[in-house]
């Protein structure tokens, strides 16, 4: 296999066992985006704190942003963090969104633990193929697969989708059975960035189509579920944002009690990155706006990494379940 890396070689763990005792403990594992440092630790420092089982995520945008080969090293190094911290929680590194197999190649080769290709636009019989080439190559490397089925819409950086469409539920066993992925990421009404739902102030959003998880569930029972867009949009860090100079329309998350009622289900694994934007941003604007004089980026970006990391420990002793299941 050349010079590749195998994300054993990291100190890095697969996704398999994870999801086993997330799916029989009725929690689900969270998935945290990070581009920096600082989110990084914090990620880190939350999970082994609250002694919970941890996907880190990088997504292309992440790749271009931060250097690829920079990135796995920092995750190298945030292993080896953890474990000085005296803690053993399992720690997973994936690509997320990636959109194509030589993307996947590349991350697996240089020591992730799990991958995501995410072909759900393309039609079904492409998706099949692609995810299935991808799962042929990962598994040789005891590397993990998630595929979507269903669109979710939203824009960010590398994920731009301006409409969504939800799973067909008739549609999952088949896909399962002939790419052979390990879990899959469907749409039940949930969506990437800030803005979930048209909804006026004061107004609750829609419910999550849970009927349509129900239905997959039923087709291919026990088999592990991925939510992406599970940010709540949490008020607290729009409003910050906003006292102190942001502008932030009409944002709207996901309920945690809509969260919470997934987490229960075949989902186990939970995708958070919003939510930890608008708290640093939040903080960041708190910090610079209070202390005018300061140029120190220790100074705002230190609060900023530890409301990260408390945001982190909420989530994943309040919302998940995943704290104490390390
Ligand atoms: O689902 C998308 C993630 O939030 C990553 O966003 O492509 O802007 O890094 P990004
Ligand atoms: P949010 O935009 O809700 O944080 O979702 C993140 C995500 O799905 C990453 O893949
Ligand atoms: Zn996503």
């Amino acid at each position: 296999m050349g010079d590749a890396t195998s994300f054993k070689d990291l100190g890095l763990a697969n996704t398999r066992e994870m999801f086993r005792k997330a799916m029989e403990g009725g929690y689900a594992v969270p998935a945290y985006n990070f581009n920096n440092l600082e989110q990084l630790q914090a990620i880190l420092t939350g999970c082994a704190e609250s002694n919970s089982p941890v996907i880190l995520q990088v997504s292309s945008g992440a790749r271009k942003y931060a250097n690829q080969t920079l990135l796995r090293f920092m995750a190298m190094g945030g292993v080896q963090l953890v474990r000085d911290l005296g803690s053993n929680i399992p720690i997973a590194l994936h690509l997320d969104h990636g959109d194509s197999f030589e993307l996947a190649k590349d991350c697996i080769d240089s020591g992730f633990s799990s991958v995501m290709i995410d072909k759900s636009s393309l039609p079904f019989e492409e998706n099949i193929e692609i995810s299935k080439q991808v799962v042929e190559y990962a598994h040789a490397r005891d590397v993990m697969v998630e595929a979507e089925l269903g669109v979710l819409a939203g824009i960010e950086d590398d994920v731009q989708h301006e409409v969504s469409h939800y799973t067909k539920p008739e549609e999952v066993e088949e896909f399962v059975a002939k790419t052979n992925v390990d879990s899959l990421a469907i749409s039940i009404g949930t969506s990437h960035g800030a803005y979930k739902f048209k909804v006026k102030p004061g107004e609750e959003p829609p419910p999550l189509r849970f009927d349509i998880l129900e239905e997959v569930e039923r087709t291919i029972p026990g088999f592990p579920i991925v939510l992406h867009g599970a940010s709540s949009v949490m008020p607290e860090f729009v409003n910050m944002i906003n006292e102190y100079g942001g502008k932030l329309g009409d944002t709207a998350g996901v309920s945690e009690e809509q969260l919470r009622r997934a987490t229960k289900s075949a989902v186990c694994k939970v995708n958070i990155d919003s939510d930890g934007r608008l708290a640093m941003t939040g903080v960041i604007r708190k910090a610079l706006a209070e202390k005018p004089d300061n140029f120190d980026p220790r100074k705002y970006l230190g609060p900023a990494r530890e409301a990260l990391k408390q945001l982190i420990i909420y989530k994943n002793e309040k919302v998940l379940g995943s704290a104490g299941k390390a």
